[in-house]
């Protein structure tokens, strides 16, 4: 039976030729020292007729993966998409090679601080044969113990649900502190996911101080050096990279006007300010404003004080609007969510508020999995 058309690049692991053909002409337009792409096309069409789907060269991947960044209309630190540092370990199916891989991801990508964007692409999609797969939403994060009652005991909420499902697979949990990394949970082969501890001195975290308040430190506030996203699909020309953990370093913004801040995360705006002394009867005081923003003061702070990469939301405001025109001036258009580009804190303060964006959905792209698995509850 032939196999139809134009199928989602996420589902059955079938290539849509069209697909394959679209990024290879974007491929040859963009690298043009890299030979004739008849040749190429013709090659990986055949491939695609006779197998489902093709294997890219590492250098397709290289570029794929960069304009997968590129294309992140949400993200607003695509100015350095081309130095993205792309690990090939297609190779490696196995959860237990894949875990080994992923804590020498976090190494490399954590650099003793020096952060560096990378991004460690697995095995793809084939017909009959699911690429591996990480449920963890980042390779870094923290538990969230619920009670019987569901309320939270411990930790970051929005993982309690993670933490359960990793205790459900065997894991006896962490000592219970609001800090406790998770483990890792890996499918692959089609097997039963594998639980994987990363190792203590693979996780740099930093202590959050305060250059003004000393009592800033009692609050026992940390979070860790690296954002690695793991549970998006890299999809390339038709193929689905399910299993490709990547990073870059983390906007202040990220951690003290949401992580440790939402209601539903961390919550800690109010104890931020009965420390400040603030009047916190009333809304109208802006004691949550201004515990907000002593709060981020000690994210950044602590940061740079550890020698820990860590960009702030007026620079990379800028670096981002600096981003937009190179891509105009090469004659790209450059897709962006206004209200994910727009910082959490100050917004108007910043250059990127005063004004609109196109956001159209192109590829190579980083996604979400509509796929779930069979073990999972
Ligand atoms: N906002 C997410 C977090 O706080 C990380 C998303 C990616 N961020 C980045 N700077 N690359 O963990």
């Amino acid at each position: 039976m032939a196999l139809p058309l134009h199928r989602p690049a996420s589902g059955d692991g079938v290539v849509d030729p069209d697909e394959a053909d679209k990024f290879l002409r974007l491929y040859y337009t963009e690298n043009p020292s890299a030979g004739p792409f008849w040749p190429r096309l013709h090659e990986a069409l055949a491939e695609i007729t006779a197998t489902g789907t093709y294997t890219h060269t590492y250098e397709e991947l290289v570029f794929g993966a960069r304009v997968a960044w590129r294309n992140s209309s949400r993200c607003i630190g695509r100015l350095y998409w081309q130095s993205l540092r792309v690990r090939d370990r297609r190779f490696v199916d196995t959860a237990e090679g894949i875990a080994v891989e992923a804590v020498e991801h976090l190494r490399e990508a954590t650099g003793a601080g020096r952060v560096r964007p990378t991004i460690t692409v697995f095995g793809q999609d084939r017909p009959g044969r699911p690429g591996p797969r990480i449920w963890n939403e980042q390779l870094i994060r923290y538990a969230g113990y619920r009670g019987h009652d569901g309320t939270l005991l411990a930790g970051d909420a929005r993982n309690a649900d993670i933490t359960a499902t990793a205790r459900r697979l065997g894991w006896p949990g962490g000592p219970g502190t609001d800090f406790d990394v998770l483990p890792l949970i890996i499918e692959a082969g089609g097997k039963p996911p594998l639980l994987a501890t990363i190792p203590q001195d693979a996780i740099l975290e930093v202590p959050l101080v305060h250059p003004a308040y000393p009592w800033f430190a009692e609050l026992g506030l940390r979070w860790h050096a690296v954002p690695a996203i793991s549970d998006m699909c890299l999809e390339i020309g038709g193929v689905c990279y399910p299993c490709a953990p990547f990073n870059g370093w983390y906007m202040g913004t990220e951690i003290g006007a949401r992580n440790l801040a939402d209601a539903d995360r961390y919550d800690r705006l109010r104890v931020v300010a009965k420390r400040l002394g603030l009047d916190t009867s009333s809304d109208r005081t802006l004691w949550k404003d201004q515990a907000l923003v002593e709060l981020n003061v000690a994210v950044l702070h602590s940061f740079e004080e550890a020698g820990v990469t860590i960009t702030d939301h007026h620079t990379e405001s800028r670096r981002f609007l600096s981003h937009l025109e190179r891509e105009e001036r090469s004659g790209r258009m450059c897709p962006a969510d206004w209200s994910w580009i727009v910082p959490p804190l100050s917004g108007s303060l910043t250059p990127v508020f005063h004004r609109y964006y196109d956001d159209v959905q192109l590829t190579p792209a980083l996604v979400h999995h509509q796929r779930k698995s069979q073990y999972e509850g």
